[in-house]
């Protein structure tokens, strides 16, 4: 799947999840990682509380929002500060299956990729790190789309 579709089909995911956000309608995460709490729809984008996700303040935290498509989105602080928060896509690059946080990395069950939790690719066969949403903070809050 190329890159360009591979975005296209995550920015819809996301939008989809964010109207089960707005209707209160959430399914199971995907996986064993903190599921996301304080989330809400505002406008297109997701908003998340930082102060009731207690794992994102310190570095290797990571939430996840699962996504109507069966994806999941991840955030992850990777450093201090309202610049250290990353949003992506926890679908693999490769061909699309969901990729599992063991330890400080995702790794992909059906080939093996590895990915950092800043989503660089550290191991193939994936070629492209995971998708990344656009995110912005503050001190309280992410928003995420
Ligand atoms: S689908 Fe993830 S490595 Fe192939």
């Amino acid at each position: 799947m190329s890159e360009q579709v591979k975005a296209s089909v995550s920015r819809r995911g996301l939008l989809c999840g964010m109207a089960l956000v707005g209707l209160g309608i959430l399914p199971e995460a995907a996986f064993g990682a903190t599921p996301a709490v304080g989330i809400k729809a505002v406008g297109k984008k997701l908003q998340l509380d930082l102060t009731k996700n207690k794992s994102l303040a310190k570095v290797g935290g990571v939430v996840t929002i699962p996504l109507s498509d069966g994806s999941s989105l991840a955030v992850v602080r990777t450093a201090l500060g309202t610049k250290g928060l990353v949003a992506m896509n926890l679908s693999c690059t490769h061909q699309g299956v969901p990729v599992e946080q063991v330890g400080k990395k995702f790794v992909c069950p059906a080939h093996g990729s590895q990915f950092g939790l800043d989503g660089a690719v550290i191991q193939g066969p994936a070629q492209v790190g995971l998708y990344k949403y656009p995110l912005t903070a503050t001190a309280t809050s992410a928003v995420i789309g």
